[in-house]
């Protein structure tokens, strides 16, 4: 009888079939179960690469996998996982992409560049069981991976994520922390946010007030947005900056895990952080603006336009402001290889400028209609500067208005048109459109989340379904697709992550897999897969998309509740009595009539095999009456 059995086991393990991977994110682009017993990693494995950077991402590969096995490996020219460099170059696969294929004799990566070697390693860890994750020896795991072939590249060049680092400060560690992340996921740009009103982060040797004045703020504690404006007199005892060290070591540790890092300055608005240090920049020379501790300073009356109370924008016309900026890009170009620079652009007020006796002889003289044309004025000015320091502008969509700087790239963030604009005018752009890839937004019910930015809901599957490269654009234009979380309402990491996954995992698919190779629910698979790798990485994530989704409608006096899930097969359980639901009350089937009375609660949990997998949600009848269509 164990004799058949054990034919059996041989039998299917011998038969080659297809199947879409259950682990792996960004989902490869071909991937294949191969027939044979599967490879194991045991403490006489070797590790091998062909040459000198091929021994380098050997002994990243090794480096990770010794903590969880507590195995030491020695790196060789020739080892059970070989890692090698392509002399020949292999034109399917490109700059990034990589081969794999395991088998009981061994595992072979092999790749044109080491990005590619190093993409090719972050498959085979996902491949290994999700011990190899613990930060601790795991003596009774079972480190094997099925035999496999996988051939892979990425569908797009530019896939990167957006940290702002101004309105919370992230340490050093944590910057490194949410880059080695990133890699893992195979994004390859982190956007460094460095400067906005709230601090400048930056340290820039020739100009010393920009850290010793732009980065303190008077110290707040709460909910943000509500807190008070700083009062006069009051200490700025709050001050975190990245020393000009602490970024060369940033950008080196990037480096290793094929992570560039783009650094954005935020010129000429949200400059009060600057203007803070060096008032006589602005229009106003105001000496009494202060970096913001996160009061709000704005007025948006809902009709397009909105009103900046202090004076935080860099004056167009004076030439002092592009001498500043020199003094800025010329160590900023020196610290960040990364051939591109980001000027911001965005959300510029203009209202100083229009009242400024300079700024209007400036438009005279130079024929200018309005005020984009002068803030174009000053991104061309700015252009020439970056491109002074060898380097290459991009900026947020706002850079179109007024006239695009001639060889400026546009990060496409309102939506996708500015980019369509960009790319019809023959400009390379990043599409960034915040109804998809904002991941400071609210995943989740507003009263199930914690305070997220709620104007707008960004859930999981509006990630997933987001399509970088809209149609009748040239292609060649789409550089790829970025996701930017702003940290008004991320004080920790941890939180970082909780905002960034599982967002960040469908974004990852959305830029390095083909089109054609979406699937909801197999995606949702490897995201569970995933989530058990973060828990024993201790780094965190949202499950909000477990939880349920409330859409209730008045009609003829009657409110009911219409329940879904954004993920297949949960059950819906919900009580009207105060009290919790599980598994044996009232199963969702369809829209529930919510009773008269205001005492009333709609209570949700959802299920899944008859466990919980949401979280509670409770709503009363008069929020529910709230959000009737
Ligand atoms: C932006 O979100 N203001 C670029």
């Amino acid at each position: 009888m164990k004799k058949i059995l054990s034919f059996c086991v041989l039998l299917l393990t011998m038969t080659q079939f297809n199947a879409q991977n259950t682990s792996i994110i960004p989902q490869p682009v071909d991937f294949t179960f191969t027939r044979g017993l599967p490879f194991r990693l045991t403490a006489a494995t070797t590790i091998g690469g062909n040459n000198a950077e091929a021994q380098r991402i050997a002994t990243i590969l090794a480096n990770k996998i010794t903590t969880a096995t507590g195995f030491a490996f020695k790196i060789r020219t020739v080892g059970n996982i070989q890692l090698t460099l392509n002399a020949t170059p292999n034109t399917t696969i490109g700059d990034e992409g990589y081969t794999l294929s395991a088998s009981s004799l061994g595992v072979a990566i092999v790749a044109n560049k080491p990005a590619g070697l190093f993409y090719g390693v972050q498959s085979f860890l996902q491949l290994l069981p999700k011990e190899i994750e613990s930060p601790s020896v795991v003596a009774e795991a079972n480190w094997t991976i099925s035999a496999c072939k996988i051939v892979d590249y990425p569908r797009f060049g530019w896939r990167g994520l957006m940290l702002d680092v101004s309105r919370h400060f992230f340490s050093k560690e944590d910057v490194k922390s949410y880059i080695d992340h990133l890699a893992r996921y195979k994004y390859n740009i982190f956007h460094w946010h460095l400067t906005d009103d709230e601090g400048w982060r930056i340290d820039i040797k020739s100009l010393p007030r920009l850290t010793q004045v732009g980065a303190c703020r008077v110290p707040r504690f709460g909910k943000w947005g509500t807190y008070d404006a700083p009062k006069d007199g009051e200490a700025a005892t709050d001050c975190s900056f990245y020393t000009q060290e602490d970024i060369k070591e940033i950008v080196a540790f990037a480096a290793q895990r094929h992570v560039q890092i783009l650094p954005e300055i935020d010129v000429p608005g949200h400059s009060s952080a600057a203007v803070a240090a060096y008032p006589e920049l602005c229009c106003t020379k105001d000496p009494s603006v202060k970096v913001s501790p996160g009061h709000k300073f704005s007025e948006w009356p809902g009709d397009g336009t909105f009103k900046i109370l202090h004076d935080n924008t860099l004056n167009p016309s004076d030439e002092a402001v592009y001498t500043f900026l020199d003094k800025v890009f010329t160590e900023v170009a020196a610290l960040f290889p990364f051939p591109y620079i980001h000027a911001g652009g965005d959300e510029c007020y203009h209202g100083y400028w229009e009242k400024n006796e300079a700024c209007k002889a400036l438009m005279a003289k130079e024929g200018m209609k309005n005020t984009h044309e002068l803030q174009s004025y000053f991104t061309k000015r700015i252009e020439k500067i970056i491109k002074s320091k060898g380097k290459k502008l991009i900026g947020w969509d706002e850079i179109l208005e007024g006239g695009l700087p001639p060889e400026a790239s546009v990060m496409s963030w309102q939506g996708y048109k500015g980019g369509i604009e960009a790319a019809k005018q023959g400009h390379s752009v990043v599409m960034s459109p915040n109804d998809y890839v904002y991941v400071d937004l609210l995943q989740g019910d507003a009263a199930n989340e914690p305070d997220q930015t709620a104007y707008k809901k960004v859930r999981l599957k509006k990630s997933y379904d987001f399509e970088p490269l809209p149609e009748g654009i040239d292609a060649k234009f789409v550089l790829g697709g970025e996701a930017n979380l702003w940290s008004e309402k991320v004080p920790t990491l941890r939180q970082a992550e909780y905002m960034t996954f599982p967002r960040a995992w469908a974004l990852a698919d959305v830029y390095w897999s083909p089109k054609g190779s979406k699937n909801w629910d197999n995606f949702i698979i490897r995201m569970e897969n995933q989530m058990k790798r973060a828990d024993m990485a201790q780094f965190n994530y949202a499950r909000s998309a477990y939880d349920p989704i409330v859409t209730t409608m008045l009609k003829d006096g009657k409110l009911t509740a219409d329940i879904k899930t954004e993920i297949n097969g949960l059950d819906i359980f919900y009580t009207l009595n105060e009290t919790l639901p599980d598994k044996y009350t009232p199963q969702y089937r369809e829209p529930i009539l919510i009773p008269e009375g205001n005492a009333v609660t709609l209570k949700i949990m959802t299920y899944r095999n008859g466990q919980p997998v949401g979280k509670l949600l409770a709503l009363s009848r008069e929020e529910l009456k709230k959000r009737a269509k």
